[in-house]
Parts: structure tokens; C-alpha cells; sequence
């Protein structure tokens, strides 16, 4: 009995310091990770139709066209619940987060970079399908909407 009162204890105190550490990693610690998901998402569907597009991997339009609106599918989660004031990376509790202070500043321009991708994502959505030439001449204007708005909005990896 008294083994086993050490062993739980050990667990507890596992948990209790992991505990203590997830509450160290800010308030939005949940909010971000949220939104880097949706980010993870986009990435690993746009991974897959970029190695088709390059010939690292088979085309195959049923694929091609399900990844294509999958992450069309993506764009338009909502995400208001994503980006609660105070979750940028100029919070030193925020230590997960490339966001900058400016989303919150320019949120008209935030919003037009997300108007450009879900604009690019719809157009591939369609045509991904239709070949493999249809497949590259879409991932363009996919990635240019990506890279437009981390320009602007995402810190550089430290
Ligand atoms: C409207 C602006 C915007 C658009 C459009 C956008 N991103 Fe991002 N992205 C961000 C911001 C801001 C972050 C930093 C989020 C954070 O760390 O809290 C980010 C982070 C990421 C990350 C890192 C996620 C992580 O786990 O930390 C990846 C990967 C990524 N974006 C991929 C993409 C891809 C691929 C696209 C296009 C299909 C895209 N993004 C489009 C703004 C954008």
C-alpha cells in the first residue's frame, strides 16, 4: 500500500508539474495552437498538391482534386475565436506565436490576404483535377497568398 502511495504520488507530481508548465505558456495558449493547426492544415494540403505539381509524387486527379478542396475547405473555418487580443508574440508569455502585433492593427489588410487565398483555393478546388498542367498553373496564385500575408504578418523564425 505504501508502494503504491509512492508510485500515485510520483504520478501526481508528474502531472501537477505538467500542469504548472502548460499554465506557464500564457492565457491564449489554446487559441494560437488553434490557429496553427488551421496553418498546419493549409500546410500539409498544399505540401501534397506542391510535390504533384513538381512530379515528386504521382499525379492523381482524384486525390488531387479531394487535397484541393480540402483545403479550400480550410479557408473557410471560422476564426474569430483564433486571435484574441493580446495573443501576439510581442507578450513574452506568448512564446509559441509568430503573430505579429500588426494583425490587430491592420485587420483590414489581414483580411484581404485571407480574401486572396480563399480566392486562389476556390479557383484550385475546380480546375486540380484537370491534370496536372491545370494542377501547376493554380499553385501560383496558392502560394503567393500564403507568402503575402506572412511578409506582412508573421515573424521570422528566430
Ligand atoms: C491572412 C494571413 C495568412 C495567410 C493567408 C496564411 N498565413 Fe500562414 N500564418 C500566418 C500567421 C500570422 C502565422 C503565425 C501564427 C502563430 O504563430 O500564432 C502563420 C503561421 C503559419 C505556419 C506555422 C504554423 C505553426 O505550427 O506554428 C504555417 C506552416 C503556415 N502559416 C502556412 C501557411 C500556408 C501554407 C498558407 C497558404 C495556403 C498560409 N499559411 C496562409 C498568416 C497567414
Amino acid at each position: 500500500m505504501k508502494k503504491l502511495n509512492l508510485v500515485s504520488a510520483a504520478i501526481v507530481s508528474t502531472l501537477l508539474l505538467g500542469g504548472v508548465a502548460v499554465a506557464a505558456d500564457g492565457p491564449h495558449d489554446k487559441a494560437i495552437k488553434a490557429r496553427q493547426a488551421m496553418f498546419q492544415l493549409y500546410s500539409y494540403h498544399v505540401g501534397i498538391l506542391g510535390d504533384m505539381a513538381k512530379g515528386k509524387m504521382d499525379y492523381d486527379a482524384a486525390i488531387a482534386s479531394e487535397v484541393a478542396k480540402n483545403l479550400e475547405a480550410a479557408t473557410h473555418l471560422g476564426q474569430s475565436t483564433f486571435w484574441p487580443v493580446g495573443s501576439d508574440n510581442s507578450n513574452d508569455a506568448n512564446a509559441r506565436t509568430r503573430a505579429l502585433k500588426g494583425i490587430w492593427e491592420n485587420f483590414p489588410d489581414v483580411a484581404k490576404h485571407s480574401e486572396n487565398l480563399k480566392t486562389a483555393t476556390a479557383a484550385l478546388a475546380q480546375t486540380a483535377g484537370n491534370g496536372v498542367e491545370a494542377l501547376q498553373a493554380g499553385m501560383g496564385d496558392i502560394g503567393a497568398s500564403c507568402k503575402g500575408c506572412h511578409d506582412d504578418f508573421r515573424a521570422k523564425k528566430k
